[in-house]
């Protein structure tokens, strides 16, 4: 039932181009040149009226979130907050029958989303979930949503849930932005066109992984490490590290690249590596300067550039070259290697990947 593969992680992470395929499919059309989600259609008042948008998601899928409100603000103009479930449930947030909750749950079952979602019901908010469980508990309490439809995840650490999550945020910033005309058309097919090829390009970042297995024997000595990463990179940072955490037990960090200044920096010497998420966009010539700072500590450096970057080969310890896409796609991408460093770390320290110490799939008790 793994499908060849030694582990379900590494299943699920080869699985992603596929499952990415299946979650764009009836919604991206063939041309690749609009979406479509029928929640969208459906319930067009509620999204379009809403003054502000709240995500409440936990672990991987409130990374999604993070990623979700980089488009949705930036696609729609409308105002979202990102909460960790466990904090809005009891804090007594305000909430308004002006607000769309958006509730982002693999497994549909996490009992701190589903309380908040709960919670925002009683207040008025329309709720609209994103989980890939069909019939779970929170698609049952939401009014509408999307399957992310990447099939059953087995693995505990979350691989193609997060890819399949952002892909959905992705359409549903790009259908919002196409009902308020707050995007031009020329932007809004050029991104619909980027990610109708994403699966491509995730199979050209899949080629890497013999090579990421054989860097990962490298880094099996470290007790710490630190992922840096700006803009739509920062929650991929995080993801990366959360990843490495949970799988191989080593305590890694995930930090948004000019926030190192500000005390990370002091636990850079020559045993700490630093992931560092340096593709080719605007924040490019900022981060090459983090780059800069690290090596001038010591620290070993594995960057994720984009292909053909000569600049960052010269100084970094190690590069991961990733296909060229736009900004607010590459989270798609370089996600991926940094689960396949996860999974490699942890294999080589013998851990069991699948299903790693103290942690359940979904968490069903606060
Ligand atoms: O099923 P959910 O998406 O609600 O789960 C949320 C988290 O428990 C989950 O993402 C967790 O952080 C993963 N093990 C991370 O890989």
């Amino acid at each position: 039932e793994k499908g060849g593969y030694p582990h379900f992680m590494l299943k699920e992470i080869f699985e992603q181009p596929e499952c990415i395929t299946n979650c764009m499919r009836g919604r991206v059309n063939v041309n690749g040149d609009n979406v479509v989600l029928s929640a969208v259609i459906d319930y067009k008042q509620y999204l379009l009226n809403a003054k502000r948008f709240i995500i409440v998601a936990c672990g991987t899928s409130w990374h999604a979130a993070l990623i979700g409100k980089q488009m949705i603000e930036g696609f729609c103009r409308i105002p979202v907050e990102v909460e960790y479930a466990s904090e809005f449930r009891y804090r007594n947030p305000v909430i308004t029958k002006d607000d769309v909750v958006i509730a982002i749950s693999q497994s549909g079952e996490t009992a701190d989303t589903l309380a908040a979602v709960k919670l925002a019901r009683q207040h008025g908010a329309f709720i609209y979930g994103i989980c890939n469980a069909i019939g779970s508990s929170i698609p049952r309490v939401t009014d509408t949503g999307s399957y992310i439809h990447v099939g059953p995840e087995i693995g505990v650490a979350s691989t193609k849930a997060f890819t399949g999550q952002v892909t959905v945020l992705t359409m549903l910033a790009l259908a919002l932005a196409k009902e308020k005309e707050t995007m031009s058309y020329e932007c809004y097919r050029k991104i619909v066109k980027e990610l109708h090829e994403i699966p491509g390009k995730m199979r050209e970042v899949l080629k890497l992984n013999s090579w990421i297995a054989d860097l990962s024997r490298t880094f099996t000595y470290a007790r710490n490490f630190l992922y840096l990463g700006r803009g739509y990179s920062y929650p991929v940072a995080l993801e990366g590290a959360l990843k490495l955490k949970e799988i191989s037990y080593i305590h890694a960090e995930g930090y948004p690249a000019a926030e190192m200044k500000h005390g990370p920096i002091a636990l850079i010497d020559s045993d700490m590596p630093v992931v560092v998420i340096a593709t080719h966009n605007g924040m490019y010539e900022k981060v090459l300067s983090n780059i800069q700072e690290v090596k001038a500590r010591k620290g070993k450096v594995i960057a994720l550039v984009t292909k053909g970057d000569d600049t960052i080969s010269r100084i970094a310890d190690e590069v991961i070259e990733l296909p060229d896409t736009i900004e607010c796609l590459e989270p798609l991408l370089a996600t991926i290697p940094l689960q396949m460093l996860a999974y490699h770390i942890a294999v080589c320290k013998g851990k069991n990947v699948d299903q790693p110490r103290n942690l359940a799939k979904s968490v069903t008790v606060e």
